[in-house]
């Protein structure tokens, strides 16, 4: 087997004038080493926009990028040879910030505008107007397993690929276009991936690819297994955001008008860029009715790393938009934040998103106001005003923040999905779906579902790795979707087959279908009583088919992209949470005290992983929000590229009280089990703990009515800065 390593580029934008790479191909172990010229088709990893190369032809766009492959027979070997490569470059201009590439008029589409209503008219006779703006950082996966791909020739110059993709058929196809080889001649497998929070949505590509590569050249099984800095460097992240806004509310809080510019650093190619900063667009409401609403939002394209799928897939930075805006008014007015939050919510009359969409499944009022009696909060906050005006030093903070996250790919004909049942003789069933595992416990879910159909033990369910070669064509495990569509697929194969055993089973026994039953207990045919093992093996020898597939596309939902008006969810998640924090107002640090959650996953499909989730998902968001701070120099290059430097919340940063409680209720919509994806939404349930921060800051003023400007994440750096705006009394 041969290791790989990617000789990485130097500069940040320049035109390569030559590649020596003489001493990398004389160095120790190594086999092999290719450059774009061995690429036999497209050499290109671009999902969408076919925009991004394997390997750089003729130029560099952004620092870190691959120039060259190196196959060694260690790793080791590989990588230390991938530093001996001698290039010359010829520097080019080069836009780094989001200020620099609007200058540069660099963009990776054009500027979207999603509007209602008259947003300047509405904003001009608002009785008041605040303006302001903020930026936010982005974040690194951190996905506890780095990227890998194990590449091995096969047949006919077909090729199998083992790969920690969350996409592998867009591995497969991509794989296919770059190697001249049809999709059937490449299978994906992915038996489960170490994490991968949507930095394996298309960021496997590249590293498949490399080792697919040398695979069919060198016919030899190819690894690649990226270190933990390479992978930082290499790979995308969530995108960071500057937001500037401008709103007219009355005096009760309520907001007439918003006019919002987002503007996000994208990187050197397309990626998901355009759906991500439109998921962006469509949280900008979260759970309010904004009346006259103009929200612009700019794709800047700059010499960075091409910036990817996050968790939230935008919906956070969109979010994190109008809770701010909604705390700079409680803050404006002298208000409690809720009840600004509250005044604002969506409900009768007031039920339509800026692009069209009804909310009909509205519970964000009623579980808000459960979570604030249950917490307390009321209470909680003139204690906490005592408090602070009794500690000069310690300042606490406390807010209860929603979340509204809208379920389905905007890009609607992702919405579907494959599943692949077999029931053998013995009884024992094998399941498989396009849905990859990711710590998720999708595999479990589905698994569930399958056996619930008929009604035998999880045990006796086997869920085999994904593979490309059994469920064709599928869509990323992404927009937190797995479950519904997946657990979708693999039900309607279960029941196809359930329902040719009970055909053939009330033939055999003279009943009707009807009267074939399925329970724990074994299957009954009228009179008759058996096991499930055997109705299976009577079903065998009376000939009929046991294997089933199963699809599932998601109903009802449309999107007009160019006029930004539709249907693209096809229901809503809820959830909202209380965080308390403490800041030390002489170092800037902080320590999130409490934290109580109430979030909406339908009903149920497995009340342990939805809880999981739900934590997890909070405190990857609070590490977004206060921690995990990426700095890129003004060349580009990423100085945190190791846990030394980049900081993701460990176990000491969770709250001591920390309750997750899941909301009572069932999907509207007919869903598996009428229950609701849990992926991706509590993420933006952390935003409490940012809001919750800007109280404390806000407590340190000195009237208290001082809106700080804090960007996030909120270092103890960020806070110390904010603390230092207000003047001394
Ligand atoms: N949970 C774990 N443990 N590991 C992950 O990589 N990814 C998240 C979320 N939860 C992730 C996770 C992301 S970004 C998404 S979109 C969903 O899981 C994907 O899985 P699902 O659609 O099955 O919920
Ligand atoms: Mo998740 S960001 O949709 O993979």
């Amino acid at each position: 087997m041969l290791h790989l390593a990617f000789g990485q580029a130097s500069e940040t934008s320049a035109r390569i004038v030559s590649m020596d790479l003489s001493a990398v191909r004389a160095a120790e172990g190594v086999v092999a080493v290719f450059t774009a010229a061995d690429i036999p088709g497209e050499n290109n990893t671009g999902p969408v926009r076919h925009d991004e190369t394997m390997l750089a032809d003729g130029e560099v766009v952004f620092p870190g990028q691959p120039l060259f492959l190196v196959a060694a027979t260690s790793q080791r070997s590989a990588r230390k040879a991938a530093r001996l490569g001698k290039v010359v470059y010829e520097k080019r201009p080069a836009a780094v910030s989001i200020a620099e590439a609007r200058k540069a008029g660099s963009r990776i589409e054009e500027t979207q505008r999603m509007a209602r209503g008259d947003c300047a008219a509405a904003l001009a006779a608002a009785p008041q107007r605040i303006s302001g703006e903020f930026a936010m950082g982005g974040q690194d996966h951190f996905y506890l397993e780095g990227h890998i791909c194990v590449a091995t020739p096969g047949e006919d110059g077909q090729l199998h690929l083992l790969c920690s993709t969350q996409h592998p058929s867009e591995v497969q196809h991509l794989v296919a276009n770059l190697l001249n080889l049809s999709s059937a001649d490449v299978t994906v497998e992915v038996r489960r991936l170490g994490g991968g929070f949507g930095g394996k949505e298309t960021q496997a590509t590249g590293f498949a690819a490399a080792a697919a590569l040398v695979a069919a050249k060198t016919g030899r099984p190819a690894k690649f297994r990226v270190d933990r800095d390479d992978d930082m460097i290499l790979t995308g992240k969530r995108h960071e955001f500057e937001v500037a806004y401008q709103v007219g509310f009355d005096a009760a809080g309520q907001i007439l008008a918003l006019s919002l510019h987002l503007a996000s650093r994208c990187g050197a190619s397309q990626d998901l860029s355009p759906a991500i900063n439109d998921r962006a667009m469509f949280h900008v409401d979260n759970c309010y009715f904004l009346p006259d609403v103009e929200i612009v939002s700019e794709r800047l394209k700059t010499n960075t790393v091409s910036a990817t799928a996050f968790r939230g897939f935008g919906g956070p930075q969109g979010m994190l938009a109008i809770e701010r805006i909604i705390d700079h008014v409680a803050i404006a007015l002298g208000k409690e934040p809720l009840e600004v939050r509250v005044a604002n919510l969506y409900g009768p009359g007031r039920d339509v998103t800026p692009y069209g969409m009804m909310v009909s499944d509205n519970i964000a009022p009623a579980l808000i106001a459960r979570l604030r009696s249950d917490t307390n909060y009321d209470a909680r906050v003139r204690a906490i005003e005592v408090s602070n005006a009794a500690s000069p030093v310690i300042k606490r903070g406390i807010a209860l923040t929603p979340v509204k996250f809208g379920i389905s790919f905007t890009t609607t004909h992702l919405n579907q999905a494959g599943a692949l049942v077999h029931l053998y003789a013995d009884g024992s069933i094998q399941l498989n779906h396009g849905g990859t595992e990711m710590g998720q416990g999708l595999y479990v879910k589905v698994a569930q579902i399958v056996a619930d159909v008929f009604a035998v033990p999880l045990t006796q369910v086997r869920v085999t790795a994904t593979r490309t070669d059994k469920v064709p064509n599928t869509s990323a495990t992404a927009a937190s979707s797995g479950a519904d569509l997946n657990g979708m697929a693999a039900h309607n194969a279960a029941m196809t087959i359930r329902e040719r055993l009970a055909a053939f089973l009330a033939r055999l026994y003279g009943c009707r279908q009807g009267d074939v039953a399925f329970s724990l207990e074994g299957v009954t045919a009228g009179e008759e009583r058996m096991t499930f093992a055997e109705a299976a093996r009577k079903a065998h020898i009376g000939r009929i088919s046991l294997s089933a597939t199963g699809f599932y596309a998601t109903p009802g939902i449309q999107y007009d992209r160019a006029a930004h008006r539709g249907r693209p969810f096809y229901y809503f998640a809820y959830g909202a949470a209380v965080s308390e924090v403490a800041i030390d107002t002489l170092t800037g640090e902080h320590r999130v005290l409490a934290v109580d959650i109430l979030h909406d996953v339908g009903r149920s499909l497995n009340p342990l992983i939805d809880k999981g989730q739900i934590e997890g998902g909070f405190l990857q968001g609070q590490g977004w929000l206060t921690t995990e701070d990426l700095v890129f120099d003004h060349e580009g290059r990423l100085l945190t590229h190791s846990p030394a430097t980049y900081k993701i919340p460990t176990a000491s940063d969770r709250a001591k009280h920390f309750v997750v409680n899941l909301w009572d209720g069932e999907n509207i919509e007919p869903t598996i089990n009428r229950s609701k994806a849990v992926g991706e939404p509590p993420f933006m349930l952390a935003i409490s703990v940012f809001s919750a921060l800007n109280r404390a800051i806000a407590a340190a003023a000195p009237d208290g009515r001082e809106m700080a400007q804090l960007d996030a994440p909120a270092t103890p750096e960020r806070v110390m800065a904010a603390i230092a705006q207000f003047a001394s009394p």
